[in-house]
Parts: structure tokens; sequence; C-alpha cells
């Protein structure tokens, strides 16, 4: 659930600026986001600016350079446009201005709001000075000194620097206040992963002493990845920058955003800022992720991670470059050199913490709505699933069930038998989630509702700059706000879960307005006037302000400032709701999160928030599921058929085939819409919601063998095209396709009305999930009929794909006989395998509680090789086995053995399908056929 955002705001904003930008000619032309600060700014408050100019007379006093712009020589100020740092982000500049600051004035014919800054850095601008470089414990240090203060209030003078050789591929380098601890964020990090080894690392790393700067080097092939000498380095208490140059204008990453795979580098710019705010362009949305990763080109890619938890703004420009501007914190940067995409998200990984192993039942379908507004409505619901025969794990309820939307109570009337309903829902083999929000609602009279009463008591709550309870406004009316970095409210919250889940046994949560979201800003009583709610520079957010749709800055937790702490709190909401899950219920959690940060897939899944019910959203989901793959979070999806605004058939058939290839797949509609569970439709569109649903659950084996791999060596489940084909340039930017692991490729109709598909196919034979039809590829793209009831689905030659037959609930299919789809390839073999678990149990993996089976096809026979066995694969068997790319017709085929004479052969698609088997999974098997 989410509520409209501050449009009238950004309406205002847009017109203020419109108007400032008519009346004051020597305003620098500037980027929309910026402006939107500026007039915030110009609209709040008096004594910033008054300020940023005092402090820009100080400037301009000290720094000889600057007191006159004639001493710029021609070359300081001629550089190429694309190449322009600008020097007036923190606001707009006057030629005086400018020049005061020792920047370069050199306007440009308006082009609109985007483009170059008149107002830039000249080359070398005066920075920090590096003293000599010390050997320590963990690799080098020096000491960085301002010999002249910039423009900015409150300047660090003195920076320690810390290059860290961390493992061959990996490179930490940390900017911070020798003299004064700064804030940093609480970050358990699993450093222990690293290689240790750092003879000869990937890289080569120069500095440039005066003004400071750094070039990092893939050692390999020279490679500047990073040049930071493009622009200053500045590290004031409230704004620290660095620039640096881009080895390639393949750049993604930066989450989170609505965006394609790769960001825009057209004088752009995204900020980093959880905000409950619905999916659309330039906004900073729910999620924030400082990471980037950068296709070199030829195959190559390494990774960027800017560990910093303060609003934070990347400015993009075509040179291509880029330019971090975050407004608290320190600069830590680690560098992945890859060199593989893939590699790169490993080394990502190992700094965030691989992502959790989910239950086999989170792989199923999901059915959610806002709008369930009693336990019999819920019920029917999940009736009519069944009667339609369309397969249904986990029913939720969003928060119709609270008692006036209060969290951990459920409507004693409507939701009277709640606890029945689940178990009627266990008894089915399903499962059931529900929302739970963080707001605690404060106005109960005392003593009626314990969650408010109990942490009070405890203390658990976020207070105010003045020490008292922070109040704020969401759905029950005015709240309070756990603070989950406080280890008393961690224990607090799980105590909630446990009394609750003793009387309702959910299976799961569902986190939702953890940004946090409140609809109040700041709190009832506002936010004091301080530089924590306006810091001299704002980045570009939804709103204008950061206190905008959440709390105060000022507002006090256990660690430090919201202001610090913001991005963090859905990630420790997680981490107590994940642990709080783990202790009660002794299986593996499953949380689901809106709000996110760097670590979250550790613990919890995301989905992509309140996404519209429209064409361009559904395009815009892949990019979305896809980038945060490569965030860690690997369960991901967006709403399908989409959240807000009401669905068409046709749409929710092509979200429903797309949404059935999202790691998770939950249909969630909003209050007022139609409604868009798959049975309210024609039969022609529930049958191909069907089929599409009941494919997904056959191919769960595989995609649970997928999550094992991402949970024990951080690969990727939806991947993008060019992870696993990085040396082919077409699929550099491709995001209306994607791959599950590096066999099935997917290409979903993503246009009203299209039925048929452009899709690139990279090099090699791909087969018709389907009907096991073969198409050479030589990397092109080709067109396939996709009438409504049909997604396409490719599947890769030398891969055996592991399924199962179908059934209603994962509690069901898990019991069915396991099938194989062998694709032979040109050169007639194939590999495969499947990770098997009891899907539930903690830390199988971990604890050798598991089986694993390696799959291999040769010539005219497949074979099973059992590496490990556990008693999860007990009384399972190897029903049916699929051969795609058999030349020619088969005359006998045995089965361990035994000649087996039911199978069939089919010589257009060169399909052998050998059915009726039974054989032990727990044993090795051969299928063979001549
Ligand atoms: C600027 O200079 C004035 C007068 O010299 C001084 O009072 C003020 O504190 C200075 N401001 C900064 C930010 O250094
Ligand atoms: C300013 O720069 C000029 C020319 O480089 C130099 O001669 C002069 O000493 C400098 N003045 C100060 C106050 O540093
Ligand atoms: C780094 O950038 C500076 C400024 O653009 C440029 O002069 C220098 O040649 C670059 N260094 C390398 C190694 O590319
Ligand atoms: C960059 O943006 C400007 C202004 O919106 C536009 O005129 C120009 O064509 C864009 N350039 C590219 C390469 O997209
Ligand atoms: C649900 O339906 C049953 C049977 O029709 C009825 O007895 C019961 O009162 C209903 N419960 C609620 C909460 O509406
Ligand atoms: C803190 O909260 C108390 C109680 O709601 C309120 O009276 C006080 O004004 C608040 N302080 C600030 C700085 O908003």
């Amino acid at each position: 659930m989410a509520r409209i955002g501050c449009g009238l705001l950004h309406t205002f904003a847009l017109l203020t600026l419109i108007f400032l930008t008519s009346v004051l000619h020597v305003l620098v032309h500037k980027d929309k986001n910026v402006s939107l600060a500026f007039s915030e700014e110009w609209r709040h408050s008096s004594d910033i600016s008054h300020r940023s100019v005092q402090s820009q007379k100080n400037f301009s006093n000290n720094l000889n350079l600057s007191a006159d712009p004639r001493t710029h020589t021609r070359d300081q100020c001629s550089l190429a446009v694309e190449s322009r740092i600008d020097c007036g982000r923190d606001r707009s500049l006057s030629r005086a201005d400018c020049e005061g600051r020792g920047c370069c004035y050199v306007p440009l014919p308006q082009s609109g709001f985007r483009g170059p800054p008149w107002c830039f850095y000249p080359v070398r601008y005066p920075g920090y000075q590096m003293g000599p470089m010390l050997p320590t414990e963990r690799g080098q240090r020096a000491m960085l000194t301002r010999s002249a203060p910039s423009f900015l209030p409150r300047d660090i003078p003195t920076l320690q620097l810390d290059v860290m050789a961390e493992s061959l591929g990996r490179l930490h380098l940390t900017l911070k206040d020798p003299a004064t601890p700064r804030y940093e964020v609480p970050f358990v990090t699993s450093q222990s992963r690293g290689h240790k080894d750092t003879h000869n690392p990937l890289y080569d790393v120069d500095f440039q002493p005066d003004p400071f700067g750094f070039i990092v080097r893939r050692k390999s092939n020279g490679r500047v990845l990073l040049n930071t000498t493009i622009g200053p380095l500045l590290f004031a208490d409230q704004y620290l920058q660095l620039s640096t140059s881009i080895a390639s204008s393949l750049i993604s990453g930066l989450g989170e955003h609505y965006t394609p795979i790769t960001l825009d580098l057209n004088w752009s710019s995204v900020s980093l800022w959880n905000r409950d705010m619905a999916p659309h362009r330039s906004a900073n949305l729910y999620g924030s992720h400082p990471f980037f990763l950068v296709q070199e080109g030829d195959g190559q890619a390494h990774g960027v991670f800017l560990l910093n938890s303060n609003a934070m703004e990347v400015l993009t420009q075509p040179a291509p470059a880029l330019t971090w501007v975050t407004v608290g914190g320190i600069l830590d940067f680690y560098i992945f050199l890859g060199p593989s995409p893939q590699s790169v998200i490993q080394q990502y990984h190992e700094v965030i913490g691989y992502p959790m192993m989910p239950p086999y039942w989170s792989l199923g379908f999901h059915l959610c709505r806002w709008g369930y507004t009693s336990t019999n409505i819920t019920r029917t619901v999940v009736q009519l699933m069944r009667q339609t025969k369309i397969p249904l794990d986990v029913q939720w309820n969003d928060l119709d069930y609270a008692d006036q939307r209060r969290v951990f109570t459920f409507d004693p009337q409507r939701f009277g038998d709640l606890p029945q309903m689940v178990e009627e829902f266990h008894q089915l083999g399903m499962k059931y989630v529900l929302i739970l929000d963080p707001g605690i609602s404060s106005m109960s009279p005392p003593g009626s509702y314990k969650p408010f009463d109990d942490g009070l008591k405890r203390g658990v709550f976020i207070t105010n700059s003045t020490g008292q309870i922070l109040i704020g406004k969401v759905w029950p009316g005015p709240t309070a706000f756990p603070d989950f970095t406080n280890p008393t409210t961690q224990d607090w919250w799980m105590d909630c879960i446990r009394v609750f889940h003793n009387i309702v046994p959910v299976d799961g949560l569902w986190i939702d307005m953890n940004e946090p979201s409140n609809f109040v800003q700041g709190s009832v009583d506002g936010c004091p006037d301080s530089d924590l709610e306006k810091p001299p520079y704002t980045p570009g957010v939804i709103g204008c302000q950061l206190n905008s749709g959440t709390l105060c800055m000022s507002a006090q937790q256990y660690l430090s400032s919201h202001y610090n702490l913001h991005n963090l709190y859905g990630l420790t909401e997680a981490i107590a709701t994940h642990r709080a899950l783990l202790k009660v219920k002794g299986t593996r959690p499953f949380v689901l999160s809106r709000s996110s940060f760097p670590g979250l897939g550790h613990f919890s899944a995301h989905w992509t928030g309140d996404v519209q019910s429209d064409w361009e959203q559904l395009r815009f989901s892949i990019p979305a599921v896809l980038l945060f793959g490569l965030y860690g979070v690997p369960l991901v999806g967006a709403d399908v058929c989409g959240f807000g605004g009401d669905t068409t058939e046709e749409l929710c058939v092509r979200w429903t085939q797309l949404g059935a290839f999202y790691p998770f797949m939950r249909n969630h509609n909003d209050k007022p819409n139609a409604p868009q569970e798959p049975y309210v439709f024609s039969q022609q569109a529930q049958d191909a919601m069907r089929t599409v649903i009941t494919l997904r659950y056959s191919l769960l084996p595989f995609l649970y063998t997928l999550f094992h791999h991402a949970h024990t060596s951080a690969s990727t489940v939806a991947r993008s095209l060019f992870l696993e084909f990085p040396t082919d340039p077409n699929c550099q930017t491709i995001d209306r396709q994607f791959l599950w692991g590096s066999s099935l490729l997917i290409s979903p109709v993503l246009e009203q009305g299209a039925v048929e598909v452009t899709a690139y196919l990279p090099l090699g034979t791909w087969y018709s999930l389907h009907n096991g039809q073969a198409y050479y590829s030589k990397g092109k793209y080709i067109l396939f009929p996709a009438p409504l009831d049909t997604i396409n689905i490719h599947v890769r030659e030398g891969s055996i794909i592991p399924q199962q037959v179908p059934a209603l609930t994962t509690t069901a299919s898990r019991r069915n006989p396991f099938t194989l789809i062998v694709a032979l390839s040109a050169e007639n073999w194939a590999k495969g395998d499947l990770f098997w678990d009891d899907g539930e149990s903690l830390d199988t993996f971990e604890r050798g509680d598991y089986s694993y089976v390696l799959f291999f096809a040769e010539e005219s026979y497949v074979v099973s090789k059992p590496v490990k066995l556990n008693k999860s694969l007990d009384r399972l068997v190897l029903g049916e086995v699929c051969v795609f790319g058999v030349q020619t017709r088969p005359t006998e085929v045995w089965a361990n053995g035994q000649k087996v004479h039911d199978f069939s052969y089919s010589p257009d698609t060169k399909v052998l399908t050998v059915p009726g088997l039974d054989l032990p999974m727990t044993a090795m098997f051969t299928v063979q056929w001549s």
C-alpha cells in the first residue's frame, strides 16, 4: 500500500524553477533535480543561503587562484564540454559566484533542463594534498590535507586515506576524518569470504598527490577503470563529493529507480534515498543501492560499491563520467575487478552477504489484494482458485485483517476466525502471509494495545530531537516507529511476533511501509530548524526535502541520527523480522521487504512496490528484477497484473506469463481496482494463466537449484543476457528478455495487441521449451509466434532441466515424479543438476542435510550421478525423459538396462520422449537410446 506522493509540491517546484530561470538570467543552466533542491531552499530558508554566501566570501579571500578569474589559463577552462564537472551543484551560481569559487564560467546555448554546466571546475582545481604513503597491516595509509578551505561550510581539513588490497579482485579504499570519528554504516560485511591472497592483484592504483586523486587500472590491459583526478575531492561535514571517469557508457546499478538496465549518462542524475513512491521516472524509490557494474565492452567488467547510507546523488555525464555527492558519513569504496560480469557480482556479494535460501513454497504462486475484507472473502478466493485448478501456494492478506489497522491484532468481527482460516489453508497444503507495517499505533487507551505499551516501557521507539517519542502518522493514525538498530527493539519485536504467531500461525511476514513511510512530514510536531533537516545541499529527492514522506532527520536512534540511518530502516527491520521468524518458527524465514539496502537479500525477498497496471510498467519490471539480482536480492518480482489502476484481461495474461518467470511471483491489487485474480477472467484467459503458472510449477526444481547456487556461490537467478554472454555486444543492453540461470531464455510479449515477439537468440542452438523445435542462431533476432496463450521459452543447448509433474501446491508437487528435459548440444552432450532438501529446514546446505544430483548426457544416453543423498529424495522417482536434438530415430530405448517399449520420436522436431519411467532418484540411473 502507498499513498499519493508530493505531486503538487513537485509541480510547484517546477513552476518556481521556470519562474526563476526566466527572471534571473544569470542563473547557471541546471539539471531539473538540482533546481528542485534549489527552489526548495529558496522557498524555505534564508539562513542557509546566507551562510553559503558568507562561506563563499571567506573562500575567495583565502584562495589565491579564485580571487581573479583571469588567472585561469586558457587551458584550465578549455575542457571538452562533456567533461565539465559541475561546480554549482549545491546551488545555482551567477558568473561572479562561480568565479568566486575559482571555477570556470563558460555559458552555452540554452538546451532545455539538462545539459553541461556553465560553471565548472578548472583542471587541477585545488583540493587535498597527499602526504607520504606508509605501509599498514592491511595495506597503505596517507594523510590528506587541504591547503585552503573550500566553499563549503565545515570542511574536514585533514583526511586519512586507507588503501587495502583485500583479494586479487577486490580493492578497498576509505577516506575518513582521523581526528573526529564520523558516522559509518554499521555493516556486518562478510570479509572472510575474500581470498587472502593479494600477491598479484588484477589492479594497479596510482595516486596524484596534488590535488589528490587516484587512478585504478586493470593490470592485464592497462585500462583505466577509475580516474578521480577529473574533478576535486570535497569533504565537508555535510557534503562529500568525488568524480570519476568511467570506462564505458554501459553502467548498471545505483538503484532503486524506474530505469532500463543501463543508466542514462546524458547529464542525468539519480538520488538514493528510500522513499514510499510508486515507480516512475526520475524518482528515488523504496531502496538504495550505491553499487554499479560497468561492462568494459570486451566482455570484462568491474564494479564499484560506495558503502555509505546517507542521502546520495550520483550525477552522470557523457564523458563518460560520474560524480558521487553524499551528505554525510565517510567515503568507503570497494572496487571489484571481475573480470567477468558474473564474478563482479560474486565479489560484491562477498562483501554484502550472499542471498538467503528461500523456503521451497515461497517459489509457488502467491495471491493478494488490498480489499479481501473478511476471512470468508479470503476463503472464497482460495476456493475459486482451487475450483479453477490454478496452482496457489500462498494466500495473503493486506491490512484488512487488522483491528483498526493496528499490527499484531486482527479484527474481531471480520477476521474473528483468522486462526482457523490459517489452519484450513495449512490443511490444504498452503501457506499464509500477512502484512506487517512498522508503525505502532500510539493512540490506543493505555492497557489496550500491548505492542505500544510494552514498547514504551522498553524504550524501543525512535525519539525526536528533544528526546520524546517521535509521533508520525501512518495507516492506524498516530504512530511511533520502532528503532531496529536498538537490540532491545529486536527483542521486543520478536516478542510481538511470538505472541501473535501463537494465535495466528503465519508462515511469513510482509514488511511494507518501511522506508519508513510517514503521512506527515517529519512528525506531527513538524521538525526543528536544523542542518540535519536542511543540509547545505539536498540531493534531488521527491518532495524536495529529506524528511518528506518520512521522519525528521534529527530523530534519534540507538546508533545515530535518522539522517544517517534512514536508508537502513527497512534493512534493519528485515534483519529483526528474519531473526524473529527464525526463533519463533524454527524454519527458514520468509520475509518480503519493500525498502532495501545492500545486504537485504541475506534476510529477505523484495517486490518492486506499487507498480501501475500498464504496459510500460510491465516492460520496466524486467530491468527492475534483473537489477535486484545484481544487488543480491534474487527473490524478487513485481506485482503481477499491476497494483495501481484497473488491469485489462490481455495485460493481466501477459503479466502472468512474465510473472511466472519472476523469481518471486505474486498477483497483488490495490483496493479500488477491478479484481484481477485469474478466475475473474474469460475461460481463454484463465486457460492461458493456468498453463503458464502450471509451467512454472513444473520448473520449480530447476528454479530451486538456481537459488541454491545463488545462496552458495552468489550466482544470479533471473539473469541479464550480458552476464551470461559478456562478449556478445548485442546482449549489452537487452532488458526485454532474460535468462533463468544459464539455460532458459524468456522472451515475453510486452506490447498490447502483439501476437508475435522478436527475440534475440545468442550464438548457438536454442530449443523451444514447448515442443523441442530447434533454432540455430548466429546471434540474431528471430520472430516467433506468440498468441495470447504462449510465452516463448527457449532451452539452451547443452543443458538438462530438472522438472517435476506440477500440482496445485508445492506440498503436492514435491511428491510427484521428476522429469528431465535434455537439450543436446551440437556436439551431443548436455549437463544439469538438482539441489533437493526438505524445502524448509534451516541451513540444510551448511549442515549437509540435502541431496545433490548431477545429470550428464552424451551421444545416446543420459545418466544421473547422485553426489550426495539424504532422505529428501527417498521414494521420489524419475518419471520421464525428453531429449531435444536427437538427429535420427532411435529404434530401441533402455532404462537402467531394461528395454523400454513406450517411447516416441518426432522426426519434425527431433524430440525423443520416454514417458512412464519409474527410476528411483536415490540411485544412479541411465536412459539409453540407439
Ligand atoms: C567567514 O569569515 C567571517 C569573518 O572573517 C567569520 O566570522 C566566519 O566564521 C567565517 N565563516 C566560515 C564558514 O569560515
Ligand atoms: C597569489 O598568487 C600569486 C601568483 O601565483 C603569488 O605571487 C602570490 O604570492 C599569491 N598570494 C597569496 C596570498 O598566496
Ligand atoms: C585522468 O584524468 C585527467 C583529467 O581529465 C587526465 O588529464 C589524465 O590523463 C587521466 N589519467 C589517465 C591515466 O587516464
Ligand atoms: C541529451 O539530452 C539533450 C537534452 O534533453 C538532447 O537534446 C540530446 O539529444 C541528448 N543526447 C543524447 C545523446 O541522447
Ligand atoms: C463466514 O461464513 C460462515 C458460513 O456462511 C458464517 O457462519 C460466518 O459467520 C461467516 N464469518 C464471518 C466472519 O463473516
Ligand atoms: C517532541 O515530541 C514532543 C511530544 O510529542 C513534542 O512536545 C515536542 O515538541 C517534540 N520536539 C520536537 C523538536 O519536535
